[in-house]
């Protein structure tokens, strides 16, 4: 799986973005990366994918470093595939279907092969109704579930998702957790960048939090957000579920669903008593 060890990197010379980073992709289903606008975390996403190459440390796949000649970056584009935040930046051909194909037709891969794998992708992020309309004419949820259908062509192991749902409303933002649950379940690895801590906090089983280019805390998500003031210190703020937790002393939920069944439960015991 994805990892790695003591990387840093710049943009520019003396001016380090990140600094030792160590992730282990191996220890959770669904990782986390969650930090403030500027943390750090699209560049650690281009270092993961080896669009950049660390100043110093490694990306390791398979306890291997990486290599960037054409060969090595073919190897790790198998096994890592990333959604970008800005579908646009991933989405090159008018005719939906060609765009998602586009990473296999590349390969020599048979027509009747393709055809297979993107009605599995188009069935996964829900895009068959409209995969014949013209990019254009799609809504930004609607692109973003083409960007991940796209990324998903492949059948890579692991998946990167910057920012999956900046942007959408919330019946968008419901249809992504919906789709990150159907590529856990197919057994991938997915990777989250967000600054969405409440979405971070009801998908993730594992958590690092990104502080001006820092690993601050990592973790369990029940554990790493009771952190109050360095959650604060990074400019984030505690789930909504932790809050209540922290704040009124009510037992630590790890969904709303739980809340609201135990809510219910007290309720029920309270008019039986009266
Ligand atoms: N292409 C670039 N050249 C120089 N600096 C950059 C570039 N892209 C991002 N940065 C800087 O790197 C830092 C981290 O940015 P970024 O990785 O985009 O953070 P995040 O994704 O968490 O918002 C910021 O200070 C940003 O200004
Ligand atoms: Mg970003």
């Amino acid at each position: 799986m994805l990892a790695t060890k003591d990387l840093c990197f710049g943009y520019e010379e003396g001016e380090e973005v990140l600094t030792r980073i160590n992730l282990d992709f191996s220890l959770g289903k669904v990782t986390g990366i969650v930090g403030a606008n500027g943390s750090g975390k699209s560049t650690l996403f281009m270092n993961l994918l080896g669009l950049l190459k660390p100043t110093s440390g490694e990306v390791l796949w398979q306890h291997q470093g990486i290599h960037y000649d054409k060969a090595g970056l073919y190897q790790l584009r198998k096994n890592v595939a990333m959604v970008f935040q800005d579908p646009d930046q991933q989405i090159f051909y008018t005719d939906i279907k060609s765009d998602i194909a586009f990473s296999l037709r590349n390969l020599g891969v048979s027509e009747t092969l393709i055809e297979e794998r993107l009605n599995t992708v188009l069935t996964l992020v829900d895009a068959k109704s409209f995969c014949h309309k013209p990019i254009q004419y799609l809504s930004y949820g609607q692109k973003k579930r083409v960007a991940i259908a796209g990324a998903l062509m492949l059948d890579a192991p692991c998946i990167l998702l910057d920012e999956p749902t900046a942007g959408l409303d919330p019946k968008g933002r419901e249809h992504i957790i919906q789709i990150i649950n159907k590529i856990v379940a197919e057994g991938k690895h997915v990777v989250i960048s967000s600054h969405d801590i409440d979405l971070i906090y009801q998908i993730c089983d594992t958590v690092y939090v990104l502080d001006k280019g820092q690993i601050a805390l990592s973790g369990q998500p029940e554990d790493v957000f009771l952190h109050t003031e360095r959650i604060k210190e990074a400019q984030l703020t505690q789930p909504w579920l932790v809050k209540l937790h922290v704040q009124m002393g009510i037992p630590l939920y790890r969904t709303e669903e739980a809340l609201f069944a135990s809510a219910a439960f007290l309720k029920s015991e309270s008019v039986e008593k009266s």
